[in-house]
């Protein structure tokens, strides 16, 4: 069946924090925004019917998941990743970013050291310090290609030195479009195995792969490493579903997942959703064709990003990403100060982008954009760029 992602909506109006909040974000009304990770694309139809028929309904009220809702889960990682966790080791949550803020309140202490891998998704190092736990920042080293890696023996000096308790692991990594590979996990799991320190894995981008990139998840490597790791997921990225707040904690050890579980029902979070749980459902039993055309688009769209960047703007460089809808781009080639390189995105181009610092100091004089839109908006993005470098 085809798919229209090449459709432009209209998004104003609809409540949407990508859309609808620039004042409020100060930000102007024209620029195109390509920051969050929201994508412009409607949900399958799929989802879509499925919330239609609880609507009408018409009963909103309490609901509880069931083990047959855990297996669905646990069969769409099988089915995607290879990946088949006891359902009952599932647990639902509102979000990932709370559920891991719950698990580092959980599985750590007050002021115990938490690290993690800069330039990352910044809500990393803001629940850390949130949770009075100590930061860490691991920084990952780049070639001059733009290709990012983790340099192990920094790393393992910092878990040592810092007496780090837990990793919170990016996989794929947002924002350098890292995949990561089994030779570079089976690493890292090894160091954290040897100095007792628990990964929580995010997984939220792993159904974002391209070309022969594999998303291979953390726990599924070995009997140690599920054990000695948390895993998050969601439906949210893939299927666009954010606003319906209905995420997957996996935890395989009997200790860390209820200590995890009280820890987020003694936050007062109870039940899932029964619009979220819906959802859920229908994403991953019902719409496996629509993320495999969707990823296909997408990596169209990356494409196209990364050759109109070298053949238009090559004082631009791009890291080739190999997942994630969150193109890395590095904007030092112009030598601008940070003020100018902000004046020049927002004031002429008309973007509204992240900028690179936002996700650690080592992020300075990139920006990371969303190509998970039609390619019409892309290219008035890439045009509005180019017309004013
Ligand atoms: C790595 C990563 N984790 C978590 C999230 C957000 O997850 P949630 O909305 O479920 O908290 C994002 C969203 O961009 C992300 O990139």
């Amino acid at each position: 069946m085809g798919y229209d992602f090449d459709k432009v909506y209209d998004r104003r109006g609809t409540n949407s924090l990508k859309w609808d909040f620039a004042k409020e974000r100060h930000h102007s009304e024209d620029e195109i925004p390509l920051w969050v990770a929201d994508m412009d694309f409607k949900a399958p139809d799929a989802i879509i019917k499925a919330l239609h028929e609880a609507a009408e309904r018409g009963f909103f009220g309490y609901t509880q998941d069931k083990r047959e809702d855990r297996e669905i889960v646990s069969e769409w990682l099988y089915r995607r990743h290879g990946y088949r966790p006891d359902p009952d080791e599932i647990l639902f949550a509102p979000g990932v970013v709370f559920a891991l803020t719950m698990a580092v309140l959980a599985c750590t202490e007050l002021n115990n050291a938490v690290m993690i891998s800069e330039p990352v998704y910044y809500p990393f190092s803001s629940l850390v310090k949130d949770t009075k736990r100590r930061l860490v920042r691991n920084v990952l080293f780049h070639d001059e290609k733009g290709h990012y890696e983790i340099d192990f023996d920094s790393f393992e000096k910092q878990i040592k030195n810092n007496d780090v308790k837990a990793y919170i692991l990016c996989s794929p990594h947002n924002p350098v479009g890292r995949v990561w590979t089994l030779e570079e996990l089976t690493k890292l799991g090894e160091i954290c195995l040897r100095h007792g320190v628990i990964v929580f894995a995010d997984e939220i981008h792993a159904d974002f792969v391209y070309e022969d990139n594999k998303h291979i998840p953390f726990a599924a490597i070995s009997p140690e490493f599920e054990r000695g790791s948390v895993t998050f997921t969601s439906p949210s990225k893939t299927f666009n579903i954010a606003g319906l707040q209905i995420a997957e904690v996996i935890a395989h050890d009997k200790e860390i997942r209820n200590k995890i579980r009280s820890t987020t029902s003694g936050m007062g979070y109870a039940e899932v959703p029964v619009t979220g749980l819906a959802a859920m459902k229908a994403a991953y039993t019902e719409c496996d064709e629509w993320v495999d055309s969707l990823v296909a688009y997408i990596y169209g769209n990356v494409t196209y990003m990364e050759n109109y960047i070298k053949e238009r703007v090559p004082r631009l460089r791009m890291t080739h990403p190999e997942g994630t809808y969150l193109p890395w781009v590095d904007f030092m080639g112009l030598g601008l100060k940070k003020r100018d390189l902000e004046e020049l995105i927002r004031n002429k181009a008309k973007l509204w982008l992240d900028a690179g610092y936002i996700f650690g100091e080592s992020g300075e004089g990139f920006q990371r954009f969303n190509v998970a839109c039609p390619r019409a908006t892309l290219t008035s993005a890439m045009e509005r760029l180019t017309s004013n470098i």
